[in-house]
């Protein structure tokens, strides 16, 4: 029996709703293109400087990026602005920057070289004369941002006469253009065949907009907005989303049952668990939506929060919540009991000896399974012992897809700690002991294992393409 946390100090009420906003250690996500290499290929567009906000915006969601310029950028922005930005050289003309190249290398690095000879690439050192190359073994996507009609023009030709489109000829991954240029260019037929022909060979086009361009004219061929590129990068680059457009409930931390205005009965779920859970489903694409009880650690951001302290309140936003869900994880350590009448104020001291009588509280899970519908539902149970026994009858009993038992008895298991030893049960009896691994690992065996099942919710059976 604990006094009640302030941050938890309310008696009763409806449950509160949030857009989940606070960063969580572990559960927090990860910048979406933290790692990814990509190289920005900048050309003669107007809108050439519409790229600075471009490599902002990349930069800042974890992207390492390159600039490449065209000589004809150049006259609309200079290189120095991409520099500073991006904080490593921007690449400009094949030939001029081997020329500066072997001038700051000096002559004794070059084997054979002496003043006036072509330099000559010392074998086993890297070679400086294959920049084009180089950027591209290094590049996750080679983004051409604004993409004038003459580059596409050139890349569609297989047409290779300046750095660009070199490095864009020897790219064997992917390929990305943003457009921009004048509604009369964009609708010439010489330009929609280089792109059909460039998209038929597997480069992407981010398609240009329609409004006023910088020409005065109106049409099509203003560079798509920044944010649009980006979001466009991130669907190139991001990893598999197959949760993508599925509404998840995920319930969990534990329950407060009040004894009096200061006591209550609970226990020592910590809410890591169902947290990683929302945490992983969030990061697969997941729709989700997070029943919290009290908890230990911070919920993570972009899920849809409601928090509740009692068995009564949890039972409340489940009901509201899993009639709408494709898939429903309950995870959180609710209440067997409750004390029968909670005492206003505090009981004091001098009562002396105290008998309290609990009531059960509703089975949420089993109701759940009674009106599971297409759903699929999995549980999370405790068992100390007889796991696999007890587990199958929780499942058959309540009605799950999957079930997930965890013996908090086993070292690295159970509540407060950051692993996690866990048996999945599924409804044709398939058993899996998973080793102990942590709780994010966890969650990410659990959902693969569940998308593995086949149930007939419609989302999940043809998830929505984004
Ligand atoms: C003021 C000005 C604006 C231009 N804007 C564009 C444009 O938005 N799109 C385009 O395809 N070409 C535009 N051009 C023409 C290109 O700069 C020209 O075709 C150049 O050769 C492109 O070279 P690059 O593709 O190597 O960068 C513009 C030219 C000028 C002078």
């Amino acid at each position: 029996m604990s006094p009640r946390r302030k941050a938890n100090a309310r008696a009763s009420g409806a449950p509160r709703t949030r857009s989940g906003a606070a960063a969580s250690g572990d559960t927090s996500p990860s910048p979406s293109l933290a790692g990814k290499r990509i190289l920005l290929g900048i050309t003669g567009s107007i809108a050439a400087y519409k790229a600075v906000e471009l490599l902002r915006e990349l930069t800042k969601r974890g992207a390492r990026v390159t600039v490449c310029m065209t000589k004809a950028a150049r006259e609309f922005i200079t290189p120095l602005t991409f520099e500073v930005l991006s904080g490593s050289k921007v690449l400009l003309d094949m030939f001029a920057s081997v020329a500066e190249e072997t001038a700051e290398l000096g002559p004794e690095q070059w084997t054979g070289r002496t003043p006036g000879q072509q330099p000559v690439h010392t074998p086993g050192q890297p070679s400086r004369s294959v920049q084009h190359i180089d950027a591209v073994a290094d590049s996750d996507l080679i983004l051409v941002a604004p993409a004038t009609g003459n580059m596409i023009g050139k890349v569609a030709s297989g047409i290779a006469d300046d750095l660009l489109s070199s490095i864009i000829m020897a790219a064997g991954g992917k390929v990305a253009f943003a457009p921009a240029m004048n509604v009369r260019m964009w609708e010439n037929p010489i330009v929609r065949a280089n792109v059909e022909r460039l998209r038929s060979l597997g480069s992407s086009f981010i398609e240009p907009e329609s409004g006023e361009l910088a020409c005065g004219e109106t049409g099509k061929g203003r560079l798509a907005a920044v944010e649009s590129i980006v979001r466009a990068v991130e669907a190139l680059l991001g990893e598999e989303k197959p949760l993508s457009g599925v509404r998840i409930l995920v319930t969990a931390g534990r329950t407060e049952e009040p004894i009096d205005d200061v006591r209550y009965i609970s226990n020592r779920s910590s809410g890591k668990m169902g947290y990683s859970l929302a945490s992983v489903a969030r990061d697969m694409g997941g729709d989700v939506t997070l029943v919290s009880g009290p908890a230990s650690v911070e919920p993570p951001a972009g899920v849809r929060l409601v928090r509740v302290r009692t068995a009564g309140e949890m039972r409340s936003a489940v009901r509201a919540g899993a009639s709408r869900a494709d898939m429903v994880f309950m995870v959180a350590a609710v209440s067997d009991f409750t004390p029968v009448g909670a005492r206003k104020g505090k009981i004091p001291r001098e009562t002396g000896e105290l008998a309290l009588e609990f009531r059960r509280t509703a089975d949420i899970l089993g109701e759940v399974g009674r009106k599971k519908g297409k759903k699929l539902l999995v549980g999370f149970a405790v068992e100390t012992e007889d796991e696999v026994r007890r587990g199958k009858e929780k499942l058959r009993k309540k009605n799950l897809d999957l079930i997930v038992v965890n013996n908090p008895l086993i070292p690295g298991a159970g509540f407060e700690v950051e692993t996690n030893v866990v048996t999945l049960i599924d409804r044709g009896g398939r058993i899996e002991r998973l080793p102990l691994m942590s709780k994010r690992d966890v969650a990410k065996e659990v959902l693969r294992k569940a998308l593995s099942l086949k149930v007939a919710a419609p989302r999940l059976v043809k998830p929505a393409a984004r």
